[in-house]
């Protein structure tokens, strides 16, 4: 019997995945016969919680996003910061995905990590320097980190000379796992849905070195049952080919990021369009063949230089068919957008006029005090 079971064994562990059922009784009489009690409990103790609410997709109008969490009041993407954003009224939370060396998919906002995490003191030696993207990056990166040595970090306040470090060296670095089963919980926990709004960060240059972002990504969705149409769930990058990809393999809204310049994938394959060619009528007639809506950096809404005036680019969208949420509302004066003088519920108001359908905040109860819930 142990021989029998024994390869399945090893791959649920290696995965995490659950026996399937008609492996369980076979396992079960293996525990029964006293052959492999242990090898039993070991195969099914990594999995993930199931999340049990119901996938309907029911958003309000207006969403809100949690950016990173409640970034503005705890360390980023953690499992404090989403689960603050939430008890202040988010809608979504956002986990920016990576990988580690041993492709489990964590929530950081870029793979180096010196800046989020106390790794650089836990890991003084593992410092090295990369081309990421284009850019020389020096630092401590994920996938040279496997998820046992990652659990051994402790988050950090990226701007602590702005935000309080009150909460530094206190929380981990999380899993996406872990992020779907907070989200079940506190959507439960809550009555209403917590939905989660992952982004694929670097996908080309994961998928270069081996660890791919995408196939663990709508694994863990399917093993929550969350990969589907109706889920409250979008999945977003800034990169165009990922996106295209993903749209053949699953049918969770996607959302495409952009910015000024062009997407990180354009630099591998010159066919990809800029953003500007993204965002004309045509180029976003095109984007809706396959995504749900866009993400845009906020400024290409409500130009900073300007008194007053939205550019065109949330109707365009909209006659596309698609949604649009913007990022980042923040609340410190100097990331409010100039023409608003710091004042960021002014910054919302203006927002919500111009007919955006959502926002990425890192302080949801300021947007839930101009939106309420
Ligand atoms: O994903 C929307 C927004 O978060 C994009 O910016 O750099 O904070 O991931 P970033
Ligand atoms: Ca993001």
């Amino acid at each position: 019997m142990f021989r029998l079971l024994h390869p399945t064994i090893v791959k649920l562990r290696a995965t995490g995945r659950r026996p399937r059922a008609r492996l369980v009784p076979l396992l079960v009489a293996a525990a029964g016969a006293g052959v492999a009690p242990v090898l039993f409990a070991a195969c099914v103790r990594p999995v993930p919680p199931a999340v049990t609410s119901p996938v309907v997709v029911a958003d309000p109008p207006f969403l809100v996003i949690a950016h990173r969490g409640a970034s503005g009041y705890r360390p980023e993407h953690t499992l404090e910061s989403y689960a603050l954003a939430v008890a202040m009224g988010a809608d979504y939370i956002e986990p920016d995905l990576v990988s580690t060396k041993d492709g489990v998919l964590v929530a950081r906002h870029e793979n180096e990590i010196g800046g989020t995490t106390d790794v650089a003191v836990k890991f003084p030696a593992r410092r090295t320097t990369k081309v990421i993207d284009g850019d020389t990056v020096s630092g401590w990166f994920t996938e040279d980190f496997t998820l046992a040595e990652l659990r051994t970090l402790r988050a950090r306040e990226r701007l602590p000379q702005l935000r309080s470090t009150a909460y530094d060296g206190q929380f981990l670095v999380p899993t996406f796992d872990e992020v779907l089963a907070l989200a079940d919980s506190l959507g439960r926990a809550r009555g209403r849905v917590v939905g989660v709004y992952p982004e694929t960060k670097h996908p080309s240059h994961f998928r270069a070195i081996g660890l791919p972002l995408e196939e663990p990504l709508l694994a863990s969705l399917d093993r929550v049952g969350w990969n589907r149409a109706d889920a409250p769930v979008f999945i977003q990058s800034f990169e165009v080919g990922n996106l295209r990809t993903l749209a053949t393999r699953t049918r969770v809204r996607l959302i495409q990021l952009m910015a000024e310049g062009a997407p990180p994938d354009r630099a591998r394959d010159a066919s990809i369009p800029t953003y500007a060619e993204l965002r004309t009528p045509a180029g976003l007639r095109a984007l809706a063949a396959y995504v749900h809506g866009i993400g845009p950096e906020k400024g290409l809404v409500l130009p900073g230089a300007q008194a007053d005036g939205a550019t065109t680019l949330v109707r365009d969208a909209h006659a596309a068919g698609l949604k649009v949420h913007v990022w980042t509302i923040r609340a410190e004066p100097r990331f409010v957008g100039p023409r608003f003088s710091g004042d960021v519920q002014a910054e919302v108001r203006a927002f919500v006029e111009a007919g955006v359908d959502g926002v990425f905040t890192d302080q949801a109860d300021v947007v839930r005090g101009v939106v309420p819930q």
